[in-house]
């Protein structure tokens, strides 16, 4: 799909990290942008930094594992600009190792990385296809191609993402209508991901006093730092649209290593490694 003046692309957690970076991205080829996330003033912030580059943009508070605010982000999209081209579902947290993580903290992870996704969907797809247009794009993670110890609940959400990806690629080949899905996997990236607990419910807060918690989110935090710009995947993601190229792959060597292991070991080989600090280079 072309990236120009005439489209208009939605994005959750479009305040902060890849989903602003991509916004930028975006509106540097002229595209509006519609973003919704859940942090009020963050998203303010970015409306002002978009406005300032003379970008068109409208923001929505939108919590992605809700429905409703989906349906309206998406309504706000149609009522502002006159039509939606493109959807970014990329808010995500995260949280949970297997063992000892309480069924509420798996399933407010599922609830955002999984649902939202799903509502995302729900909400733009009947419309891409009535228009014979439109280009979805999914945020998974390299957490999605392989497992990873501490990590449970993302992983199990992430598998989840390029699952439904994978499944609405071939649903979409078989419309035989303009429309497109990719599926992003990057490894670690330069954002406020190791600080979703920000965004958890209070109830719910407590449980990141958890020693092994704790030893997950100091890992987590370094490689995060450790990681690429969220800049670089902004391109990635606007030239995948562009491409209509389903896995956008920005750290693309542990990528193909993982998936290369995974066969090995389900041919009777070694498990899969871990091996963090070759998942923060590109
Ligand atoms: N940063 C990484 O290393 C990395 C690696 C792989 C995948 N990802 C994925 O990238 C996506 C974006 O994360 P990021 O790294 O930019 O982190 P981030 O924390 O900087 O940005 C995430 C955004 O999502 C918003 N958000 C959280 N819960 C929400 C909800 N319920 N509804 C709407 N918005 C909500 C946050 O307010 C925030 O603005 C996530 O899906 C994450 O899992 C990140």
């Amino acid at each position: 799909m072309d990236l120009d003046e005439k489209k208009v692309a939605v994005i959750t957690g479009g305040a902060s990290g890849i989903g602003l970076a991509t916004a930028r991205v975006l509106a540097g080829s002229g595209v509006k942008l519609v973003l919704g996330d859940i942090e009020e003033e963050p998203l303010k912030n970015a409306l002002e930094e978009l406005h300032a580059m003379g970008a068109s943009a409208i923001g929505v508070r939108t919590d992605v594992a809700n429905e409703e605010d989906v349906i309206a982000l998406r309504d706000a999209a149609l009522r502002e600009y006159g039509g939606a081209h493109v959807v970014f579902n990329n808010a995500g947290v995260v949280g949970g190792p297997c063992i000892a993580t309480p069924k509420k903290v798996w399933d407010w992870v599922f609830s955002i990385n999984i649902d939202g996704v799903v509502n995302g969907i729900n909400a733009f797809v009947p419309l891409f296809l009535e228009q014979n247009e439109g280009h979805v794009v999914n945020t998974a993670s390299l957490a999605g191609l392989g497992g990873m110890p501490g990590m449970g609940a993302y992983c199990a959400s992430k598998f989840a993402v390029v699952g439904i990806s994978e499944s609405l690629f071939h649903e979409l080949a078989m419309s035989q209508k303009n429309v497109g899905v990719s599926v992003l996997c990057p490894g670690f990236v330069k954002t406020r991901i190791h600080e979703s607990a920000r965004n958890m419910p209070n109830e719910l807060v407590s449980y990141n006093e958890d020693p092994m918690v704790k030893i997950v989110t100091d890992v987590a935090t370094n490689a995060v730092n450790a990681g690429i710009d969220a800049a670089d995947v902004g391109v990635a993601v606007a030239n995948a649209i562009r491409d209509n190229r389903f896995f956008i792959l920005t750290h693309e060597r542990v990528a193909i290593r993982t998936t290369e292991q995974r066969l090995g070991w389900m041919q009777g080989g070694p498990p899969l490694g871990v091996n963090i600090e070759a998942a923060t280079k590109p």
